[in-house]
């Protein structure tokens, strides 16, 4: 096992009815600002009981957090916190919603120009605002750990942060909050959730044993539940259960002490960044093509995935290996999601741009051993022709 410090100092509250909890969790004379997405939090009544349970604190409210949270809106928000001179953030939306919070809380005393938090991945943050979360989509893991990213539309750069500083106080995560999504955010949501587990199980074997126990366990809850969770919007249990496996899935708790991998995540950014395709889109696109690319380094923990997640045990070594990217393959497209560029209307003649792209972005070490290079990225994105 690698060495590790593991630190997560965010209060989960669970459950149905938690949003009242606000009133405790939140300082009875704090000056809060609510930030939002687009109409969802207002249409299904959850920005309504969180006003309520805030009561008579002064609450400013912050509007229109887009999906894949741009840098230009975000800096709207942090005038109006330092304008109104207000003290705690509340996010209450999906990893959108949550990561943009993030970059606000981090931004307001940031010595400098905020987007330099993004270009040092947030090694430059020494303070942030104080903030928490009421989670209406389970996907990201952000309201339980301290990542965000965030687009800045003009460059079409699409970055990530991390800094201790933005772990949110608390998150509520309520699950009948969920029960409005609509089946794209659901399915985007399992794989979302999949492949973060897999960016952190998948790599080469490190005897990290109960973190890999931890890690099948995730991805077998979500093949089990993933189908069911698209035939019934208000099944408490599935929702309650994907909530949490989502959380777990990027909390840190099955990534230390293992390698850990990230280069899907970073060419899909590319993907996002460039054709406004949903994050779990661009996922479910890369990770088999990644894995069919870098199948001999990643050869033991291939054939591990494969007889304990998908239960293969039959054929060669090679067949297996095969047969468990297809799988994975499958159950994507069970979750209703399309697996191959040109299904988003992408052809050969933009992977060149695309590479371009991972340059640009000094992303040209990627991976546990850093040996993703731009090349390899080309060969990851041909394969997914
Ligand atoms: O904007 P509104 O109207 O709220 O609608 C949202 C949005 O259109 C809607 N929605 C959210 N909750 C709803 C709902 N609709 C109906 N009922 C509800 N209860 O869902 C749409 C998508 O929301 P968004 O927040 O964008 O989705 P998600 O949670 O998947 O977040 C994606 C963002 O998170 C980043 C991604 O890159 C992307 O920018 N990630 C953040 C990570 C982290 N912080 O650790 C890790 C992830 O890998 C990911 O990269
Ligand atoms: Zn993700």
């Amino acid at each position: 096992m690698l060495n590790f410090e593991f630190f997560n100092p965010t209060r989960i509250v669970f459950g149905q009815g938690t949003i009242a909890r606000l009133d405790t969790l939140v300082a009875s004379d704090a000056r809060v600002l609510i930030l939002l997405g687009g109409e969802s939090a207002r249409k299904n009544g959850t920005l309504a009981e969180v006003r309520a349970a805030l009561g008579t604190r002064e609450v400013y409210q912050f509007d229109g957090i887009e999906p894949n949270p741009s840098y230009e809106t975000l800096m709207k928000a942090v005038s109006l916190v330092r304008e109104k001179k207000l003290d705690f953030l509340l996010a209450v939306g999906g990893g959108s919603v949550i990561d943009g919070t993030k970059f606000v809380a981090a931004a307001i005393d940031y010595d400098g120009e905020p987007w330099d938090i993004l270009e040092t991945r947030g090694d430059t943050v020494t303070s942030a605002l104080p903030f928490g979360s009421v989670l209406t989509l389970s996907a990201t893991g952000s309201e339980m750990n301290d990542g965000s990213v965030v687009t800045r539309r003009a460059t079409q750069a699409k970055l990530a942060f991390t800094s201790p500083h933005v772990f949110p106080r608390f998150s509520i995560l309520d699950p009948t909050k969920t029960y409005t999504l609509p089946i794209r955010q659901i399915a985007n949501g399992v794989v979302d959730s999949f492949t973060h587990v897999m960016e952190q199980y998948l790599t080469y074997p490190a005897d990290g044993l109960v973190q890999d126990r931890f890690a099948e366990g995730l991805l077998q809850t979500l093949i089990e539940i993933g189908p069911k969770l698209l035939e019934k919007a208000d099944d408490y249990e599935l929702r309650a259960n994907f909530m949490w496996v989502a959380t777990l899935a990027l909390n840190g708790l099955i990534g230390a002490g293992v390698p850990q991998d990230w280069s899907t995540h970073i060419i899909g950014h590319e993907l996002t960044a460039r054709y406004n395709i949903d994050h779990a889109r661009t996922l479910a696109v890369v990770l088999p093509a990644n894995l069919q690319v870098r199948r001999t380094a990643k050869h033991g923990k291939l054939l591990q995935y494969a007889q304990r997640v998908w239960g293969i045990t039959q054929g060669s070594e090679d067949e297996r290996i095969d047969a468990a990217i297809d799988r994975t393959r499958v159950f994507f497209e069970s979750m209703g999601i399309q697996t191959r560029l040109p299904d988003y209307g992408i052809d050969a003649s933009e992977i060149g741009i695309l590479v371009g792209q991972l340059r640009a972005h000094g992303m040209v070490e990627l991976g546990e051993r850093k040996d993703v290079t731009p090349e390899v990225g080309q060969r990851i994105l041909e394969a997914s022709l």
